[in-house]
């Protein structure tokens, strides 16, 4: 069964999906079954993933970690990610990016915020 804003991937060629559609089907890649990713609040690494959120009059930026996250070719932050009242705004990123991302939203007019990102090696967290 999947719900949607879940991300699933497939742990044998690294495909990574999102769900837009709630279904009691199973997702399979490569012949296997997907693995469901958690979305991490806390743990070892907290510092250089939980998203930080700095506001101005009409943006949001996010930093990834109170530490800056790596951005090397094999461990980087590939996602960053804000739910914002049924909407979403996305952007990705590759190696040698800065771990952040800025979207044009005036956070007073929001009422619910969730904030996602997706590391490369130590997957999915949240705030
Ligand atoms: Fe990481």
């Amino acid at each position: 069964m999947t719900e949607k804003q879940e991300i699933y991937r497939c742990n044998i060629c690294g495909n990574i999906v999102e769900i837009l559609h709630n279904s009691n089907g199973i997702l399979e890649c490569c012949k296997n079954p997907m693995e469901l990713l958690k979305e991490k609040e806390e743990g070892v690494g907290t510092e250089k993933h939980l998203p930080v959120m700095e506001e101005t009059n009409e943006c949001v930026k996010v930093k990834i970690g109170s530490i800056p996250h790596p951005m090397e070719e094999n461990h980087c932050i590939e996602m960053v990610e804000i739910l914002a009242d049924g909407k979403i705004y996305r952007k990705l990123l590759k190696p040698g990016d800065k771990p952040e991302a800025e979207f044009k939203l005036n956070k007073k007019d929001i009422n619910q915020i969730q904030i996602r990102e997706y590391c490369s090696i130590h997957g999915l967290w949240r705030s």
